[in-house]
């Protein structure tokens, strides 16, 4: 861990009431969720990534695509949230607010406590209809088996309720992230690459509104230039470091 870092940025959060958080792949590491690409072993190695998240993949084979995704919500049922989930949980409770934009679609910000979340990428767990009926469904094994299950709105196919490659971001949870990040005192950005937008947009936007930014990340990443503070080391390590409470003064 980069120990001048982590003062710094401490420092810096001591005076934060607002606080935003947007989180990315490595949040969820130490929670042994692997990323698409890991997820991809075994038999999924021989696919496309466009075969298995696209849309254009999904109407070609209905039924692979959702026994991709059903693999991948067994992966995620049996992770656990990390200590740097956890910590982002309590720390909301000392704070006016604590907004966490993520791109990860595991859910493990919710399941460690947290209520404020933006999932700008969509949720695993949940599925939707296919067609514009507009259903969701919190739990897709509850309806009848199939592969994929039909809507029981209009009987179409159900489909995971994540954003897929050429697919637009939900234009509300982006307005909302956008909201989130522009309105924080300062924004945490774990564990991602920065590559990927609109999401890696939004460390500008929240700079650019006069909010400090902090990386908290083992790599080097597209967004340290635009960081007030970096700390190299895990999430799992960094983020209870970072927003453990104060002690208070030391008993003389
Ligand atoms: N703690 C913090 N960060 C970590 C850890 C860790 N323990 N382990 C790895 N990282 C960092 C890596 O150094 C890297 O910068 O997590 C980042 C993961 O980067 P990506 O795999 O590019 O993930 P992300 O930025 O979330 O990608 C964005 O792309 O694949 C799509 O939709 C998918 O939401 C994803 C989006």
């Amino acid at each position: 861990m980069n120990e001048g870092g982590l003062e710094a940025a401490r420092e810096l959060l001591a005076r934060v009431r607002r606080l935003a958080v947007l989180t990315g792949a490595g949040m969820s590491a130490e929670s042994g969720v692997p990323t698409f690409r890991d997820a991809q072993t075994g038999l999924w190695s021989r696919f496309d990534p466009m075969q298995l998240a696209s849309p254009e993949g999904f109407r070609a084979d209905p039924p692979l695509v959702w026994r991709w995704y059903a693999w991948r919500r067994e992966l995620v049922a049996r992770a656990r949230p990390n200590a740097g989930h956890l910590s982002l949980a309590q720390a909301a409770a000392r704070l006016d607010r604590l907004q966490i934009v993520t791109q990860n679609v595991d859910g493990l910000h919710q399941r460690a406590g947290s209520r404020d979340v933006i999932e700008i990428h969509g949720n695993i767990v949940r599925s939707r209809c296919l067609e514009e009926c507009g259903l969701v469904y919190e739990r897709p094994e509850d309806l009848p088996p199939g592969e994929p299950p039909r809507c029981p709105g209009c009987g179409s196919w159900l489909r995971p309720d994540v954003v897929w490659f050429g697919e637009m971001l939900d234009p509300e949870a982006l307005h909302a992230a956008e909201a989130a990040v522009t309105g924080a005192e300062a924004l945490l950005v774990v564990g991602t690459s920065g590559l990927v937008y609109p999401a890696a947009g939004l460390p500008m936007h929240a700079r650019q509104a006069g909010a400090r930014v902090i990386v908290v990340n083992p790599q080097p990443t597209e967004i340290d230039s635009a960081a007030d503070v970096v700390v190299r080391g895990a999430a799992g390590v960094v983020l209870p470091a970072l927003l453990a409470r104060e002690s208070g003064s030391a008993a003389g």
